[in-house]
């Protein structure tokens, strides 16, 4: 008669009962292990509607940031405060980015935000160029349309709507893009 290996003979031992974790957290494997493929199909189904809608809004976010929108005209500066040819720093209330105003004539003004859309440096104007130009990596945008002209930023300025009336001019709020 063979003698039984003591060391199997305590596992079986210690197998035959059940583990404490199974008693408090009692699982009937049968049913558990029963997904259906109509079930399966179900949570892929969610899954993959998931996915659709978070790209969705992704999407209409985006196409929100491109749309113009309005908010409470801000005086910016007197319109003789600032000559032809001359830019001018601001800070539209509730932005931390700070904005550039610039005179291109006798009566067109135009805003952008002043934060490079490369590495958030501020852009500076110049005159004779006639473009706001990123010292940074030397980044330069148009100086009526805020697009890109040359170096590595890839979008365009945020755009602010300006009205200039008689006593000065105002800020109305974004044309294209958002400020930081
Ligand atoms: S931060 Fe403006 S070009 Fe890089």
């Amino acid at each position: 008669m063979s003698q039984e290996n003591p060391i199997e003979k305590r596992l079986k031992d210690k197998y035959k009962q059940t583990p404490k974790w199974a008693e408090d957290f009692p699982i009937d494997q049968k049913q558990d292990s029963n997904v259906s493929r109509r079930d399966f199909v179900r949570y892929l189904g969610l899954v993959s509607f998931g996915f659709f809608a978070g790209t969705a809004g992704v999407w209409l976010s985006s196409l929100f940031k491109i749309t113009s929108r309005s908010f409470k005209p801000m005086k910016i500066i007197d319109k003789e405060d600032l000559n032809v040819g001359e830019s001018y720093v601001f800070e539209v209330p509730g932005y931390k980015e700070p904005a550039i105003l610039v005179r291109l004539n006798q009566d067109e003004f135009v805003a952008f935000g002043q934060k490079c859309t490369h590495l958030q440096c501020p852009v500076i104007w110049k005159k004779d160029e006639k473009i706001l130009f990123c010292p940074c990596h030397k980044g330069a945008f148009n100086g009526t349309t805020g697009d890109v002209l040359y170096g590595p930023p890839e979008r365009a300025l945020p755009k602010l709507k300006i009205e200039v009336l008689s006593d000065g001019v105002y800020v109305t709020g974004m044309e294209r893009g958002e400020l930081a």
